[in-house]
């Protein structure tokens, strides 16, 4: 290891550098510990013969940049970004892929000849559970998106590229939702989607095809505010959240009728995004999806 990798700026953590012959990626985050991208990107690695080795990163929450610079310094070719620097990443990069840009958050760096480039593939891991793993279409699709904060925002493009019908966004405090209607307008437009929100109370009172809780309600055990009406036998109620046991909002659908799912996909295929940006190569999501599901039944 380097003396600037190893004793760069004051809180920034060592790097070790890659295995031999392999490339240096990661996840940043704080708190990182608990991060399951390294086990994934680990899994795709021996799935597609990529040299990867992917390594966890904790940055000091007030040194984001300093830890960033370091590991390019250290040879790392790309990042995952988690919480808190989802919109610190989204500064730092250079250049913005659409949906990153509409997202106003990146949680992919890939570091390049031309500098850094930010991605955002959360919302793309999303639409590719639901349509993938879950079997539901978003085209001609009544859809409810429920939370307006980062979360939703990221998946509004990825959900409007699908061609849904109708696309309803409600959240607690009503400016943030109007908001996003306004920055979505006219992608709404171009997709030929019905785009309208406001409070819990712009809910219709009929099943849709598809529910998003995008809110970070599950973390507080809190269920959004949702006309019941809106959950049907034939509705997909799906929670961004995950945990090793169904989250209350999950609860909440199934006994209203509906059928669920957590995040736990959305996670995988956001992962498969990420590795696709950075090696040009499409790793199956499925066997790890299952493998890590088996791990999360065992942790009950
Ligand atoms: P994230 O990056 O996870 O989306 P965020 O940007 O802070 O986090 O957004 C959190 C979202 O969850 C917001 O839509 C928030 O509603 P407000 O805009 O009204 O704050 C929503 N949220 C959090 N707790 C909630 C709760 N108990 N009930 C309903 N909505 C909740």
């Amino acid at each position: 290891m380097s003396e600037a990798s190893g004793h760069g700026t004051q809180g920034v953590p060592p790097i070790a550098p890659a295995a031999s012959g392999s490339d240096l990626y990661a996840v940043v985050g704080n708190p990182i510990a608990h991060s399951k991208s390294p086990f994934i990107h680990a899994r795709f690695a021996e799935q597609t013969g990529e040299r990867v080795d992917y390594q966890r990163l904790l940055a000091p929450v007030d040194a984001f940049v300093d830890t960033v610079r370091a590991f390019v310094a250290a040879g790392g070719r790309g990042l995952n970004v988690t919480v808190p620097f989802k919109l610190e990443a989204h500064a730092l990069a250079d250049r913005l892929s659409p949906r990153a840009a509409a997202a106003g958050a990146v949680n992919t760096l890939r570091f390049d000849a031309d500098g850094i480039y930010g991605d955002n593939t959360d919302g793309v891991g999303l639409v590719t559970d639901i349509e993938t793993n879950l079997g539901m279409r978003f085209a001609g699709a009544r859809v409810l998106l429920l939370g307006a904060g980062g979360a939703a925002r990221g998946a509004i493009l990825p959900m409007l590229e699908r061609g849904p019908r109708a696309l309803t966004i409600a959240n607690r405090t009503v400016q943030k939702a109007q908001a996003l209607v306004e920055q979505f307008a006219r992608a709404a437009h171009e997709a030929g989607c019905a785009l309208s929100g406001g409070a819990p109370a712009v809910v219709e009172p009929e099943p849709y095809d598809i529910i998003v809780n995008a809110t970070a309600g599950s973390l507080a055990a809190a269920v959004p505010e949702c006309d019941a009406r809106a959950f049907g036998p034939r509705t997909l109620a799906y929670d961004m959240m995950y945990g090793a046991q169904p989250t209350v909002f999950m609860r909440h659908a199934q006994a209203l009728g509906a059928n669920v799912s957590d995040g736990l996909g959305m996670l995988v295929g956001q992962a498969a995004e990420s590795f696709w940006i950075w090696r040009g190569v499409r790793p199956d999501s499925a066997p790890v999806l299952a493998e890590l599901r088996a791990m999360l039944a065992a942790s009950a």
